[in-house]
C-alpha cells in the first residue's frame, strides 16, 4: 500500500527532474494508480512558450499512454510552499478523475494537504456532459 508520505516524496523526487529554464519553476507530480503503481512527471518548457507542458499532464499521460485508465491520488510538488495545479490541467485530470480523487499538494514529504478532486473542480464539463444531453 502507498501512503500519503511516499506519493508526496514522488513528487518531490520528478520535481529534479523538470526541465523548466524559462520560468525556474520546477514541479513534480506522482499519480498513483488503482492497481498501486505510481507514474511521475515533471513540467517541461518550450522555448516557444506555450507547448509547455506541465508536471501532472506529463504524469497523466505517461500513465494513460502505458494503458492505465484508474487513478486514486496524485501528488503535486512545485516550487511554492503549496503548488496547486493550473485550470489546464484540473480538466485533463477531469477526462479520468472521479471527484473522489485524492489531490496532495506538498510543501514538503511531512507537510502538505490534501484535499478532492471535487473540491478543487467543481461544476467541471467532463465526459460524461457529452453523453446526457436533451437538446439535441
Ligand atoms: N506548472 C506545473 O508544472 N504545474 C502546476 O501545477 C503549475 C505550473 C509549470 C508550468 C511552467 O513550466 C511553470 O510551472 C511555471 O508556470
Amino acid at each position: 500500500m502507498v501512503n500519503y508520505e511516499q506519493l508526496a516524496q514522488a513528487a518531490i523526487d520528478a520535481k529534479a527532474m523538470s526541465y523548466s529554464p524559462y520560468s525556474n519553476f520546477k514541479v513534480g507530480a506522482a499519480l498513483l494508480t488503482a492497481s498501486g503503481k505510481i507514474y511521475t512527471g515533471c513540467n517541461i518548457e518550450s522555448a516557444a512558450y506555450s507547448p509547455t507542458n506541465c508536471a501532472e499532464r506529463t504524469a497523466l499521460f505517461k500513465a494513460v499512454s502505458e494503458g492505465e485508465r484508474d487513478f486514486v491520488a496524485i501528488a503535486i510538488a512545485g516550487s511554492s510552499d503549496y503548488c496547486y495545479p493550473c485550470g489546464v490541467c484540473r480538466q485533463m485530470l477531469k477526462e479520468f478523475a472521479k471527484d473522489d480523487l485524492t489531490v496532495i499538494i506538498v510543501k514538503n514529504a511531512t507537510d502538505y494537504k490534501v484535499h478532492s478532486f471535487g473540491e478543487l473542480f467543481p461544476y467541471g464539463f467532463g465526459p460524461d456532459d457529452l453523453n446526457d444531453s436533451n437538446l439535441r
